[in-house]
């Protein structure tokens, strides 16, 4: 039996690393709006330490690598790291979920540095709005970025929006007709309560089962066959669209019988769930001058913490698990 499959015969192969706590924007479903604890440096994993946790996770069965962060693109030289990853053999697929602030100085350096699509988040199509949902004037440099990423052949460019009632619940079909127009693969994610003060109410809420009818009422839409590397999103798309749609449904349909992932704590912490604060420590293994095998064996010990399954309603809200900028998203 190959080592990445847990006993729920899941088969792990999709690392999220979370390369920074930092963030240039204070969204309020994820961040606080006052100054907040950050990491300092020495307690984050360097980029050679990084590097040595990916070949371990590739040894293990990890096929496909994601950087988060907070917002990995402040982190500096983080071209280095991309390009490093990219070089790996064993990585089959290699992406970014951004922000997209600095999207536009980047793209390029890299699209040149071996990725080839990408994942942004951007909840409304609205500049004002934009204000009161990241709390940052960054709209602009957002959508320049993601219309320069377009250009430069990036594919596919997925948007994550998080859909918030009353907020930016009435944009769902200007970014459908977005869809259509552009070259995007438009996600709507139901909010979740996670994240320190995330304004989170049942009232804020919009299932994806709403989300599809509001689509729907647009025109019909249509299932897309899924793919080798999909993530949890289910395709559609309307008819002659550019683009796509893709539903994620954490609260509605949760997706743990069929999770494959494993997270990388900025810290260095391998985190079996989103929604457990479970974590399996490889920063002090790595201090020691702990072995490649030492790091395959703390694989494994992580995927035997994986839970079958998360039941929200009885999550119980802690520190540790609410700071989202450390766990990558
Ligand atoms: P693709 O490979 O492009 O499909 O990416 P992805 O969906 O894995 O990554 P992305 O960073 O774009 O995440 C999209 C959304 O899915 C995020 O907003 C998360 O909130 C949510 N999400 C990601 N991983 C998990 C998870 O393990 N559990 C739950 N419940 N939600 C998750
Ligand atoms: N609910 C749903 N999605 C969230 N994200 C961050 N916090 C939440 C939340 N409370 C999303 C961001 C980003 C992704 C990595 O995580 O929008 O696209
Ligand atoms: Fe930053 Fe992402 Fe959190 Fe927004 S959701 S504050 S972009 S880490």
């Amino acid at each position: 039996m190959s080592t990445n499959i847990d006993r729920y015969n899941r088969k792990i192969s999709y690392l999220r690393v979370s390369i920074t706590d930092r963030c240039n924007l204070r969204c309020i479903y994820c961040t606080p709006s006052e100054t907040f604890k950050l990491l300092r440096q020495f307690d984050i994993l360097s980029y050679e330490e990084v590097i040595r946790v990916i070949e371990a996770a590739v040894t293990f069965g990890i096929k496909k690598i994601r950087l988060t962060g907070g917002e990995p693109l402040v982190r500096r030289n983080v071209i280095h790291l991309i390009r490093a990853i990219s070089q790996r053999s064993g990585v089959e697929d290699f992406s970014i979920t951004t922000n997209g602030v600095f999207l536009k100085p980047l793209a390029q350096a890299i699209f040149k540095a071996g990725v080839r699509r990408i994942n942004v988040s951007l909840d409304t199509l609205n500049p004002l709005k934009y204000v009161k949902i990241t709390r940052r004037n960054c709209f602009r440099k957002v959508w320049e970025g993601i219309s320069l990423a377009e250009r430069i052949g990036f594919r596919p460019i997925r948007l994550n929006v998080v859909v918030m009632r009353g907020l930016n619940d009435d944009e769902i079909l200007q970014f459908a007709d977005l869809s259509i127009r552009k070259p995007y693969q438009i996600r709507f994610i139901e909010y979740m309560p996670l994240g320190v003060d995330n304004n989170w109410t049942p009232q804020k809420y919009v299932s994806s089962d709403e989300i599809k009818s509001r689509l729907e009422s647009m025109a019909p839409l249509y299932p897309v066959t899924p793919e080798k590397n999909d993530g949890p999103a289910l395709r559609y798309r309307f008819a002659s669209a550019k683009g796509e749609i893709g539903l994620i449904r954490p609260l509605s349909h949760h997706f743990c019988a069929t999770c494959n992932r494993l997270r990388l704590t900025a810290e260095g912490k391998l985190r079996p769930c989103l929604f457990s604060d479970k974590e399996v420590d490889l920063k002090t293994p790595l201090r020691r001058g702990c072995s490649q095998q030492d790091l395959i064996d703390l694989f494994r010990k992580a995927i035997g913490l994986k839970p079958k399954k998360y039941d929200l309603k009885r999550f119980q809200v802690q520190e540790s698990q609410l700071i989202m900028r450390r766990i990558g998203g």
